[in-house]
Order: C-alpha cells, then sequence, then structure tokens
C-alpha cells in the first residue's frame, strides 16, 4: 500500500467510526496532548465551556420557543456549540399534546437546524403517522441542541447543561404526554440508570414548573433501522402512548 492509499484507508476507517466531519479549523494532534504535562492547557475543541451559574435563570427567561432559541444562539455554556453548524431546538407544533424527546442532532439535523429529518426521522415520522400524528400534530426535541462530534452519544455533562432548556420547553409546550426515545432521553428526563431495554415500556411521571406530565420510555428510531425485529415494541408503545393521549382528552 503507498502512502496515498494508506491516508484513504485511514479516513475511510474515521468516516466508518463516524468522524465524517473536520470540528476545527485546523489540525489538532491530541497524541500530543496525551503526551503533556496534567496542567498544560488542553485543546480548544477539548476543553469544557464554562457552564454560566444560573444556567435554569437563562433558561426561565424566555417566554417562547423561539425566545429560547434566540438564547441559546447567545448562550455559550456547552462545548457542543464549538463543533456544530447550527442550532437544532426543536420542531413541530408548541402546543402539542404530545411531545418526543431524542438524544441529539444527527449530520442531517446539524445541516437543517431540525430535529429528526435524517433517516431515523424519516422512520419516526411514519411511526407517528400509525397513530394519526404528524409534525402539525407534536413536538419533537432533544436532550442535547448542537451535534456531538462524530453522532457520539452525549456526556451527561452536556445533557446536563442542556437540562433547563429541556425542561423550559416542556413547561412552554406543556404536552399531556411525552415519548423518551432511547436511553440518554429516558435517563436524562427520569434519573434512572437502567439501559433502554430494561425501561422500554414504563411509564414515569416527570415533575416540570409544577406540573407531573406521564413519560413513556420507548426505543429510538436509529435503534430500530439496526434492529428491525425490535420495531414489535415500538409499535406497542406508540399504540399506549395514544392511548393515554385519549385518557387524558377524557379526563379533561
Ligand atoms: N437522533 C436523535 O436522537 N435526534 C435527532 O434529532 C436525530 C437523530
Amino acid at each position: 500500500m503507498n502512502r496515498s492509499q494508506a491516508y484513504a484507508a485511514l479516513l475511510q476507517w474515521q468516516a466508518e467510526a463516524g468522524a465524517d466531519e473536520a470540528i476545527g479549523e485546523v489540525a489538532f494532534d491530541r497524541r500530543a496532548e496525551m503526551a503533556a504535562p496534567k496542567n498544560a492547557p488542553s485543546s480548544p475543541a477539548l476543553a469544557p465551556a464554562a457552564a454560566p451559574a444560573d444556567v435554569d435563570a437563562i433558561a426561565a427567561g424566555a417566554g417562547s420557543i423561539e425566545e429560547l432559541a434566540a438564547i441559546l444562539e447567545t448562550f455559550d455554556g456547552c462545548a457542543l456549540k464549538k463543533t456544530a453548524s447550527r442550532l437544532c431546538l426543536g420542531d413541530g407544533v408548541t402546543t402539542a399534546r404530545l411531545m418526543l424527546v431524542g438524544e441529539g442532532p444527527g449530520r442531517e439535523e446539524d445541516l437543517q437546524g431540525k430535529p429528526f429529518v435524517g433517516r431515523a426521522g424519516q422512520l419516526l415520522d411514519r411511526m407517528l403517522n400509525a397513530i394519526g400524528h404528524d409534525r402539525t400534530s407534536v413536538y419533537i426535541t432533544n436532550c442535547v441542541f448542537w451535534r456531538p462530534p462524530g453522532n457520539r452519544t452525549p456526556t451527561p455533562e452536556e445533557t446536563a447543561v442542556c437540562r433547563p432548556f429541556l425542561d423550559r420547553q416542556i413547561e412552554i409546550v406543556a404536552p399531556d404526554v411525552i415519548i423518551m426515545l432511547g436511553a440518554v432521553a429516558a435517563q436524562t428526563l427520569t434519573g434512572r440508570k437502567e439501559g433502554i431495554t430494561k425501561l422500554r415500556g414504563r411509564w414515569f411521571d416527570i415533575d416540570v414548573g409544577g406540573r407531573q406530565i406521564p413519560a413513556l420510555a420507548a426505543l429510538h428510531p436509529a435503534y430500530l433501522l439496526r434492529q428491525p425485529g425490535q420495531k414489535k415494541f415500538a409499535w406497542r408503545d406508540m399504540l399506549a402512548a395514544q392511548r393515554k393521549l385519549e385518557e387524558k382528552a377524557g379526563s379533561a
């Protein structure tokens, strides 16, 4: 293998591992960083962003989803913002009775600034259609609002710093039912540590803004794309969510 074939193979290997985009203007030698003394300054992309002391108060200042988006455009407390192309906050209607919470934007979402628009999003749309919903009747968001580099799972620190903005969206939309898509959403919103196969199909009450909202843990559509045999569980969960919405409408 000559040198250019070796570079091409290396690039292909990185792309297959999910590292499909440059995240900085200049190349950075992470091996040199690992060898550097402990208290040497770290790479700008890795340095944790200073979280503002009172992120709750910042989020509470938003009276609408548009105001929340404007606040997030100037918020520098989440390091993911440095590597993402744009903010990806929510999609759908802000008066929806059904809200869905995913993990974080992927490549397509980062390009379009809208959650769940890639392959997983298209499957999610079909799942919603199956119970009579679409983006004109639901609100969709994520646990983090900037794409984690290479689509890695957001860290607990990243979900924690974004949490007040997720909670504020829940307060503003005030849905009757939430579906938590995948382990990150279920763990972030419930504080539980179990994996999604243990949590899925279970209801939890989420306390936000003095209200308790029933939230169902469900399988993430990206997982269903890899494990189509699990779709039967997703179908059960969508039906359970729809039944809960009907119960709530009946008791209102
Ligand atoms: N996966 C997610 O969790 N959220 C998106 O917006 C897209 C894919």
